[in-house]
Protein backbone atom coordinates (compact mmCIF):
# COMPACT_ATOMS: atom_id res chain seq x y z
CA UNK A 1 0.00 0.00 0.00
CA UNK A 2 1.72 2.96 -1.21
CA UNK A 3 1.98 5.63 1.54
CA UNK A 4 3.12 8.57 -0.55
CA UNK A 5 2.54 9.85 -3.92
CA UNK A 6 -0.83 10.01 -5.93
CA UNK A 7 -3.57 7.26 -5.72
CA UNK A 8 -5.22 6.66 -9.02
CA UNK A 9 -7.33 3.11 -7.66
CA UNK A 10 -8.71 1.59 -4.57
CA UNK A 11 -6.40 0.74 -1.78
CA UNK A 12 -6.51 -3.30 -1.90
CA UNK A 13 -7.48 -3.22 1.37
CA UNK A 14 -10.99 -1.61 0.72
CA UNK A 15 -12.03 -4.80 -1.17
CA UNK A 16 -10.31 -7.18 1.82
CA UNK A 17 -12.18 -10.40 2.93
CA UNK A 18 -13.68 -10.27 6.31
CA UNK A 19 -11.62 -11.95 8.08
CA UNK A 20 -8.30 -10.54 7.00
CA UNK A 21 -10.10 -6.93 8.16
CA UNK A 22 -11.12 -8.46 11.55
CA UNK A 23 -7.65 -9.73 12.30
CA UNK A 24 -5.99 -6.19 11.11
CA UNK A 25 -8.02 -4.55 13.38
CA UNK A 26 -7.63 -6.75 15.90
CA UNK A 27 -4.00 -6.30 16.09
CA UNK A 28 -4.07 -2.52 15.75
CA UNK A 29 -6.34 -2.59 18.26
CA UNK A 30 -3.94 -4.23 20.77
CA UNK A 31 -1.26 -2.20 19.83
CA UNK A 32 -2.88 1.17 20.11
CA UNK A 33 -4.48 0.17 23.90
CA UNK A 34 -1.37 -0.58 24.80
CA UNK A 35 0.32 2.75 23.17
CA UNK A 36 -2.40 4.51 24.94
CA UNK A 37 -2.21 3.14 28.19
CA UNK A 38 1.67 3.78 27.86
CA UNK A 39 1.60 7.26 27.01
CA UNK A 40 -1.35 9.19 28.23
CA UNK A 41 -2.08 9.70 32.05
CA UNK A 42 -5.82 9.52 31.09
CA UNK A 43 -6.16 6.25 29.59
CA UNK A 44 -3.83 4.50 32.46
CA UNK A 45 -5.96 6.14 35.07
CA UNK A 46 -9.24 5.57 33.47
CA UNK A 47 -7.96 2.02 32.77
CA UNK A 48 -7.05 1.46 36.22
CA UNK A 49 -10.10 2.62 37.48
CA UNK A 50 -12.02 0.02 35.66
CA UNK A 51 -9.47 -2.36 36.56
CA UNK A 52 -8.99 -3.22 32.89
CA UNK A 53 -5.22 -3.63 31.62
CA UNK A 54 -4.11 -3.68 27.76
CA UNK A 55 -3.34 -7.58 28.26
CA UNK A 56 -7.17 -8.51 28.64
CA UNK A 57 -8.26 -7.39 25.60
CA UNK A 58 -7.56 -10.61 23.18
CA UNK A 59 -10.17 -10.33 20.56
CA UNK A 60 -12.41 -7.11 19.60
CA UNK A 61 -15.18 -8.21 21.79
CA UNK A 62 -13.30 -7.16 24.86
CA UNK A 63 -13.22 -3.39 24.08
CA UNK A 64 -16.33 -3.56 25.61
CA UNK A 65 -14.43 -4.04 28.98
CA UNK A 66 -12.46 -0.82 28.56
CA UNK A 67 -14.02 2.85 29.50
CA UNK A 68 -15.51 5.02 27.37
CA UNK A 69 -14.08 8.52 26.53
CA UNK A 70 -15.91 11.62 26.23
CA UNK A 71 -15.60 15.24 25.17
CA UNK A 72 -15.47 16.26 28.72
CA UNK A 73 -12.56 14.24 28.80
CA UNK A 74 -10.67 15.67 26.16
CA UNK A 75 -11.88 19.41 27.71
CA UNK A 76 -10.37 18.37 30.85
CA UNK A 77 -7.14 17.71 29.52
CA UNK A 78 -6.80 20.94 27.67
CA UNK A 79 -4.76 21.39 26.16
CA UNK A 80 -2.01 18.75 24.96
CA UNK A 81 -2.67 16.36 27.84
CA UNK A 82 -4.25 13.68 25.97
CA UNK A 83 -0.80 13.79 23.40
CA UNK A 84 0.58 10.28 23.44
CA UNK A 85 4.09 11.96 22.50
CA UNK A 86 6.39 14.76 23.21
CA UNK A 87 4.72 18.52 21.77
CA UNK A 88 7.54 18.37 19.46
CA UNK A 89 6.15 15.78 18.01
CA UNK A 90 2.69 16.87 17.40
CA UNK A 91 2.90 18.97 13.54
CA UNK A 92 -0.47 20.27 13.43
CA UNK A 93 -2.81 21.04 15.40
CA UNK A 94 -6.65 21.40 14.81
CA UNK A 95 -9.93 22.82 17.55
CA UNK A 96 -13.03 22.34 17.76
CA UNK A 97 -14.96 25.58 18.72
CA UNK A 98 -16.63 24.63 21.82
CA UNK A 99 -20.10 26.12 22.27
CA UNK A 100 -19.04 25.93 25.82
CA UNK A 101 -15.78 26.67 27.29
CA UNK A 102 -13.16 25.61 26.52
CA UNK A 103 -12.44 23.67 22.64
CA UNK A 104 -10.82 20.49 22.60
CA UNK A 105 -7.57 20.17 20.97
CA UNK A 106 -6.44 17.44 18.97
CA UNK A 107 -3.08 17.13 17.75
CA UNK A 108 -1.39 14.98 14.45
CA UNK A 109 2.23 13.52 14.45
CA UNK A 110 3.44 13.66 10.51
CA UNK A 111 2.22 9.98 10.32
CA UNK A 112 -1.19 10.84 11.19
CA UNK A 113 -1.27 13.62 8.93
CA UNK A 114 -0.16 11.07 6.01
CA UNK A 115 -2.63 8.64 7.34
CA UNK A 116 -5.46 11.11 7.06
CA UNK A 117 -4.38 12.73 3.88
CA UNK A 118 -4.34 9.07 1.91
CA UNK A 119 -8.23 8.81 3.72
CA UNK A 120 -9.39 11.85 2.52
CA UNK A 121 -7.76 10.69 -0.90
CA UNK A 122 -9.58 7.40 -1.00
CA UNK A 123 -12.98 8.62 0.32
CA UNK A 124 -12.44 11.41 -3.12
CA UNK A 125 -12.08 8.55 -4.99
CA UNK A 126 -14.89 6.54 -3.74
CA UNK A 127 -16.91 9.64 -4.28
CA UNK A 128 -15.80 9.50 -7.89
CA UNK A 129 -13.31 11.98 -7.97
CA UNK A 130 -10.14 11.24 -10.08
CA UNK A 131 -6.72 12.47 -10.57
CA UNK A 132 -6.59 15.12 -12.75
CA UNK A 133 -9.68 16.85 -11.90
CA UNK A 134 -10.05 20.24 -10.50
CA UNK A 135 -11.39 20.11 -6.92
CA UNK A 136 -12.91 23.56 -5.21
CA UNK A 137 -12.54 23.45 -1.63
CA UNK A 138 -14.79 25.58 0.37
CA UNK A 139 -15.31 23.76 3.59
CA UNK A 140 -13.46 26.57 6.30
CA UNK A 141 -9.66 26.34 6.44
CA UNK A 142 -8.38 26.95 9.83
CA UNK A 143 -8.75 25.34 13.08
CA UNK A 144 -11.97 23.01 11.88
CA UNK A 145 -10.25 20.02 10.47
CA UNK A 146 -12.76 20.59 7.12
CA UNK A 147 -10.55 22.77 5.05
CA UNK A 148 -7.19 21.38 5.70
CA UNK A 149 -8.30 17.40 5.49
CA UNK A 150 -9.78 17.69 2.07
CA UNK A 151 -7.28 20.03 0.73
CA UNK A 152 -4.27 17.39 1.40
CA UNK A 153 -6.61 14.32 0.44
CA UNK A 154 -7.10 16.29 -2.77
CA UNK A 155 -3.34 16.96 -3.45
CA UNK A 156 -2.97 13.31 -2.82
CA UNK A 157 -5.24 11.66 -5.37
CA UNK A 158 -3.87 14.38 -7.94
CA UNK A 159 -6.27 16.67 -8.04
CA UNK A 160 -5.65 20.91 -9.01
CA UNK A 161 -6.90 21.82 -5.34
CA UNK A 162 -8.54 25.51 -4.70
CA UNK A 163 -8.20 26.17 -1.33
CA UNK A 164 -11.08 29.08 -1.31
CA UNK A 165 -12.44 28.05 1.84
CA UNK A 166 -15.82 29.51 3.09
CA UNK A 167 -17.37 32.86 2.90
CA UNK A 168 -17.37 35.30 -0.19
CA UNK A 169 -19.82 33.04 -1.74
CA UNK A 170 -19.97 35.98 -5.30
CA UNK A 171 -16.41 35.10 -5.46
CA UNK A 172 -16.24 31.70 -5.15
CA UNK A 173 -19.11 31.50 -7.89
CA UNK A 174 -16.88 33.23 -10.11
CA UNK A 175 -13.99 30.70 -9.53
CA UNK A 176 -16.52 28.02 -10.28
CA UNK A 177 -17.32 29.39 -13.91
CA UNK A 178 -13.66 30.45 -14.11
CA UNK A 179 -11.66 27.51 -13.08
CA UNK A 180 -14.44 24.50 -14.12
CA UNK A 181 -14.03 22.38 -10.87
CA UNK A 182 -15.22 18.93 -11.46
CA UNK A 183 -15.71 18.29 -7.81
CA UNK A 184 -16.59 20.50 -4.60
CA UNK A 185 -15.98 19.94 -1.08
CA UNK A 186 -18.39 21.67 0.74
CA UNK A 187 -21.38 21.44 3.35
CA UNK A 188 -24.51 21.05 1.92
CA UNK A 189 -26.09 24.26 3.65
CA UNK A 190 -22.96 26.46 2.37
CA UNK A 191 -23.90 24.84 -1.15
CA UNK A 192 -27.27 25.85 -1.15
CA UNK A 193 -26.13 29.50 -0.73
CA UNK A 194 -23.90 28.87 -4.05
CA UNK A 195 -26.62 27.64 -5.70
CA UNK A 196 -28.50 30.91 -4.74
CA UNK A 197 -25.73 33.18 -5.85
CA UNK A 198 -25.93 31.11 -9.38
CA UNK A 199 -29.11 32.07 -10.28
CA UNK A 200 -28.67 35.94 -8.66
CA UNK A 201 -26.27 36.22 -11.53
CA UNK A 202 -28.23 34.31 -14.02
CA UNK A 203 -25.76 31.80 -14.48
CA UNK A 204 -27.83 28.08 -14.98
CA UNK A 205 -26.26 26.68 -12.39
CA UNK A 206 -27.12 22.67 -14.19
CA UNK A 207 -24.91 23.82 -16.84
CA UNK A 208 -21.63 24.53 -14.40
CA UNK A 209 -18.66 21.72 -14.38
CA UNK A 210 -19.43 20.57 -11.08
CA UNK A 211 -20.16 16.76 -10.75
CA UNK A 212 -19.12 15.04 -8.04
CA UNK A 213 -20.10 17.22 -4.63
CA UNK A 214 -18.46 15.57 -1.29
CA UNK A 215 -20.73 16.91 1.35
CA UNK A 216 -20.82 16.45 5.24
CA UNK A 217 -19.62 18.30 8.20
CA UNK A 218 -23.70 18.46 9.30
CA UNK A 219 -26.29 16.46 9.08
CA UNK A 220 -28.44 16.16 5.60
CA UNK A 221 -31.49 14.21 4.30
CA UNK A 222 -31.76 12.27 0.95
CA UNK A 223 -34.26 14.59 0.06
CA UNK A 224 -31.45 17.20 0.33
CA UNK A 225 -29.27 15.52 -1.87
CA UNK A 226 -32.00 14.72 -4.54
CA UNK A 227 -32.71 18.74 -4.77
CA UNK A 228 -28.77 19.57 -5.11
CA UNK A 229 -28.76 16.73 -7.59
CA UNK A 230 -31.33 18.03 -10.02
CA UNK A 231 -29.95 21.79 -9.68
CA UNK A 232 -26.40 20.92 -10.32
CA UNK A 233 -26.55 17.97 -12.67
CA UNK A 234 -24.06 16.55 -10.00
CA UNK A 235 -23.85 13.52 -7.81
CA UNK A 236 -24.05 14.46 -4.10
CA UNK A 237 -22.37 12.00 -1.42
CA UNK A 238 -22.15 12.07 1.75
CA UNK A 239 -18.81 12.40 3.79
CA UNK A 240 -18.42 12.02 7.94
CA UNK A 241 -16.09 12.44 10.25
CA UNK A 242 -15.15 14.60 13.42
CA UNK A 243 -11.93 16.61 14.55
CA UNK A 244 -11.94 14.31 17.61
CA UNK A 245 -11.02 11.27 16.13
CA UNK A 246 -9.10 12.87 12.55
CA UNK A 247 -11.75 14.65 10.64
CA UNK A 248 -13.61 14.89 7.15
CA UNK A 249 -12.63 11.09 5.79
CA UNK A 250 -13.73 8.10 8.63
CA UNK A 251 -16.55 7.01 6.59
CA UNK A 252 -17.41 8.40 2.73
CA UNK A 253 -20.42 6.95 0.98
CA UNK A 254 -19.54 5.21 -2.26
CA UNK A 255 -20.70 7.07 -5.50
CA UNK A 256 -21.84 3.85 -7.07
CA UNK A 257 -24.18 2.94 -4.14
CA UNK A 258 -24.78 6.00 -2.64
CA UNK A 259 -26.12 4.20 0.16
CA UNK A 260 -24.65 5.46 3.31
CA UNK A 261 -20.95 6.30 4.53
CA UNK A 262 -18.64 3.40 4.19
CA UNK A 263 -16.51 3.23 7.04
CA UNK A 264 -12.72 3.10 6.61
CA UNK A 265 -12.37 0.04 9.28
CA UNK A 266 -8.77 -0.66 8.59
CA UNK A 267 -8.44 2.70 10.04
CA UNK A 268 -11.20 2.86 12.77
CA UNK A 269 -13.45 0.34 14.79
CA UNK A 270 -16.71 1.15 15.36
CA UNK A 271 -19.36 0.35 18.18
CA UNK A 272 -22.76 1.09 18.73
CA UNK A 273 -24.03 2.22 22.25
CA UNK A 274 -27.33 2.45 24.19
CA UNK A 275 -26.44 6.59 24.85
CA UNK A 276 -28.50 6.04 28.13
CA UNK A 277 -26.59 3.13 29.55
CA UNK A 278 -23.30 3.00 27.92
CA UNK A 279 -23.89 -0.54 26.75
CA UNK A 280 -22.77 -2.03 23.51
CA UNK A 281 -25.88 -3.12 21.59
CA UNK A 282 -25.69 -5.94 19.09
CA UNK A 283 -25.09 -5.05 15.62
CA UNK A 284 -27.47 -3.15 13.38
CA UNK A 285 -29.09 -1.58 16.70
CA UNK A 286 -29.85 2.51 16.27
CA UNK A 287 -28.04 4.02 18.99
CA UNK A 288 -24.96 6.20 19.60
CA UNK A 289 -21.57 5.95 17.86
CA UNK A 290 -18.40 5.00 19.66
CA UNK A 291 -15.20 4.96 17.72
CA UNK A 292 -11.72 4.04 18.32
CA UNK A 293 -8.91 5.06 16.13
CA UNK A 294 -6.78 1.87 14.76
CA UNK A 295 -3.60 3.77 13.93
CA UNK A 296 -3.56 7.43 15.28
CA UNK A 297 -0.61 8.10 17.34
CA UNK A 298 -0.38 11.84 18.00
CA UNK A 299 -3.13 11.59 20.54
CA UNK A 300 -4.59 7.93 20.56
CA UNK A 301 -8.20 7.73 20.61
CA UNK A 302 -10.06 5.04 22.33
CA UNK A 303 -13.91 4.45 22.44
CA UNK A 304 -14.76 7.48 21.92
CA UNK A 305 -18.50 9.04 22.36
CA UNK A 306 -19.71 11.05 18.80
CA UNK A 307 -22.90 11.97 20.43
CA UNK A 308 -23.41 10.85 16.50
CA UNK A 309 -26.76 8.66 16.27
CA UNK A 310 -26.71 5.47 13.73
CA UNK A 311 -26.72 2.47 13.08
CA UNK A 312 -24.04 -0.05 11.31
CA UNK A 313 -25.20 -1.58 8.21
CA UNK A 314 -23.46 -4.36 6.11
CA UNK A 315 -20.92 -3.82 3.43
CA UNK A 316 -21.89 -2.91 0.04
CA UNK A 317 -19.31 -1.05 -2.10
CA UNK A 318 -16.74 -2.22 -0.40
CA UNK A 319 -15.94 -4.68 2.10
CA UNK A 320 -15.84 -2.67 5.10
CA UNK A 321 -19.14 -1.65 6.90
CA UNK A 322 -21.26 1.15 6.52
CA UNK A 323 -23.30 3.24 8.74
CA UNK A 324 -26.89 4.93 7.90
CA UNK A 325 -26.23 8.34 7.42
CA UNK A 326 -26.07 10.32 10.72
CA UNK A 327 -28.97 12.50 11.00
CA UNK A 328 -28.74 13.83 14.31
CA UNK A 329 -26.14 13.72 17.34
CA UNK A 330 -27.81 13.28 20.66
CA UNK A 331 -26.87 17.06 21.09
CA UNK A 332 -29.57 17.99 18.72
CA UNK A 333 -32.25 16.23 19.33
CA UNK A 334 -35.54 18.34 20.30
CA UNK A 335 -37.91 16.54 22.64
CA UNK A 336 -41.63 18.19 22.14
CA UNK A 337 -44.49 16.99 24.48
CA UNK A 338 -42.75 13.63 24.11
CA UNK A 339 -41.76 13.40 20.69
CA UNK A 340 -37.56 13.26 19.57
CA UNK A 341 -37.31 15.67 17.08
CA UNK A 342 -34.25 16.29 14.67
CA UNK A 343 -34.04 19.15 12.48
CA UNK A 344 -32.91 16.79 9.33
CA UNK A 345 -36.70 15.57 9.56
CA UNK A 346 -37.79 19.14 9.53
CA UNK A 347 -35.63 19.82 6.33
CA UNK A 348 -37.03 16.26 4.71
CA UNK A 349 -40.50 17.82 5.30
CA UNK A 350 -39.89 21.54 4.09
CA UNK A 351 -38.45 19.85 0.72
CA UNK A 352 -41.31 17.96 0.08
CA UNK A 353 -43.43 21.05 -0.13
CA UNK A 354 -43.39 22.47 -3.42
CA UNK A 355 -42.84 26.58 -2.97
CA UNK A 356 -40.71 26.65 -0.11
CA UNK A 357 -37.13 26.85 -0.29
CA UNK A 358 -34.02 24.51 2.32
CA UNK A 359 -33.22 27.25 4.15
CA UNK A 360 -34.76 27.08 7.52
CA UNK A 361 -34.64 27.57 11.43
CA UNK A 362 -35.90 25.97 14.02
CA UNK A 363 -36.66 28.26 16.60
CA UNK A 364 -37.18 27.02 20.34
CA UNK A 365 -39.27 28.94 23.52
CA UNK A 366 -38.42 26.97 26.38
CA UNK A 367 -40.35 29.67 28.87
CA UNK A 368 -43.76 27.92 28.33
CA UNK A 369 -43.43 24.29 30.22
CA UNK A 370 -43.22 22.72 27.00
CA UNK A 371 -41.23 23.41 24.63
CA UNK A 372 -42.60 25.39 21.20
CA UNK A 373 -41.21 25.18 18.02
CA UNK A 374 -41.61 27.66 15.37
CA UNK A 375 -40.12 26.56 11.81
CA UNK A 376 -38.68 29.70 9.91
CA UNK A 377 -38.65 29.30 6.34
CA UNK A 378 -38.00 30.90 3.20
CA UNK A 379 -40.63 30.97 0.83
CA UNK A 380 -38.80 29.61 -2.84
CA UNK A 381 -38.16 33.10 -4.89
CA UNK A 382 -39.43 31.00 -8.18
CA UNK A 383 -42.91 29.99 -6.32
CA UNK A 384 -45.93 32.11 -5.95
CA UNK A 385 -47.90 30.11 -3.74
CA UNK A 386 -49.37 32.44 -0.80
CA UNK A 387 -47.20 32.53 2.29
CA UNK A 388 -50.25 31.38 4.37
CA UNK A 389 -51.20 28.06 2.05
CA UNK A 390 -47.61 27.48 2.71
CA UNK A 391 -47.02 27.46 6.30
CA UNK A 392 -50.52 25.46 6.69
CA UNK A 393 -49.16 22.73 4.38
CA UNK A 394 -46.05 22.17 6.10
CA UNK A 395 -47.69 22.77 9.49
CA UNK A 396 -49.52 19.41 8.44
CA UNK A 397 -46.35 17.60 6.89
CA UNK A 398 -44.57 17.82 10.18
CA UNK A 399 -47.69 16.58 12.28
CA UNK A 400 -48.37 13.83 9.98
CA UNK A 401 -45.12 12.87 9.44
CA UNK A 402 -43.28 13.73 12.73
CA UNK A 403 -46.28 13.95 15.01
CA UNK A 404 -45.60 17.30 16.46
CA UNK A 405 -47.39 20.37 16.14
CA UNK A 406 -45.19 23.68 15.38
CA UNK A 407 -45.70 26.84 14.10
CA UNK A 408 -44.47 27.60 10.75
CA UNK A 409 -43.34 31.41 9.57
CA UNK A 410 -42.65 31.59 5.45
CA UNK A 411 -40.28 34.32 5.22
CA UNK A 412 -38.81 36.16 2.05
CA UNK A 413 -36.11 34.61 0.61
CA UNK A 414 -32.22 36.06 2.22
CA UNK A 415 -34.09 36.03 5.98
CA UNK A 416 -32.65 33.22 7.48
CA UNK A 417 -29.14 33.61 8.21
CA UNK A 418 -26.94 32.03 6.24
CA UNK A 419 -23.64 30.72 7.83
CA UNK A 420 -20.51 29.97 5.74
CA UNK A 421 -20.12 26.33 6.73
CA UNK A 422 -22.31 24.43 9.19
CA UNK A 423 -25.82 25.87 9.09
CA UNK A 424 -26.84 26.71 12.75
CA UNK A 425 -30.49 24.95 12.54
CA UNK A 426 -31.74 25.42 16.19
CA UNK A 427 -31.97 28.89 17.39
CA UNK A 428 -32.97 29.15 21.53
CA UNK A 429 -35.52 31.95 21.74
CA UNK A 430 -34.82 32.15 25.58
O1 LIG B 1 -17.29 18.43 10.86
C1 LIG B 1 -15.39 17.15 10.15
C2 LIG B 1 -15.89 17.17 8.76
C3 LIG B 1 -15.51 18.17 7.90
C4 LIG B 1 -16.71 16.15 8.29
C5 LIG B 1 -15.94 18.19 6.59
C6 LIG B 1 -17.15 16.13 6.98
C7 LIG B 1 -16.78 17.16 6.15
P1 LIG B 1 -16.31 18.56 13.67
O2 LIG B 1 -16.38 20.03 13.48
O3 LIG B 1 -15.52 18.03 14.81
O4 LIG B 1 -15.72 17.86 12.41
O5 LIG B 1 -17.80 18.08 13.79
C8 LIG B 1 -18.09 16.72 13.85
O6 LIG B 1 -20.23 17.01 12.76
O7 LIG B 1 -19.77 14.47 15.21
C9 LIG B 1 -21.35 15.07 13.43
O8 LIG B 1 -22.22 15.44 14.48
C10 LIG B 1 -21.31 16.17 12.40
N1 LIG B 1 -21.08 15.60 11.07
C11 LIG B 1 -19.93 15.49 10.41
N2 LIG B 1 -20.14 14.91 9.19
C12 LIG B 1 -21.47 14.64 9.13
C13 LIG B 1 -22.32 14.06 8.16
C14 LIG B 1 -16.24 17.88 11.14
N3 LIG B 1 -21.87 13.65 6.98
C15 LIG B 1 -19.58 16.50 13.92
N4 LIG B 1 -23.64 13.93 8.46
C16 LIG B 1 -19.92 15.04 13.93
C17 LIG B 1 -24.12 14.36 9.64
C18 LIG B 1 -22.06 15.08 10.34
N5 LIG B 1 -23.38 14.93 10.58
Amino acid sequence: MATTGEMDCYEPIERASVDELRSLQQARLREIVAYGYANVGHYRRSFDAAGVAPGDLVDLGDLSRFPLLSKADLRDNYPFGMFAVPRREAVRVHASSGTTGKPTVVGYTAEDIDVWARLMARSIYAAGGRRGDVAHVAYGYGLFTGGLGAHYGAERLGCTVVPVSGGQTERQVTLIADFEPRIILVTPSYCLNLIDEMVRRGMDPVSCSLQVGIFGAEPWTDELRSEIEERLGMDAVDIYGLSEVMGPGVAQECVETKDGPTLWEDHFYPEVIDPGTGEVLPEGSFGELVLTALTKRGQPVIRYRTRDLTRLLPATARTMRRIQRVTGRSDDMLIVRGVNVFPSQVEAEILKVDGLSPHFQIHVDRSANLAALTVRVERDPASDRPAGALSETLVHHIKGNIGVSVEVTVVEPGEVPRSAGKAQRVVSTR
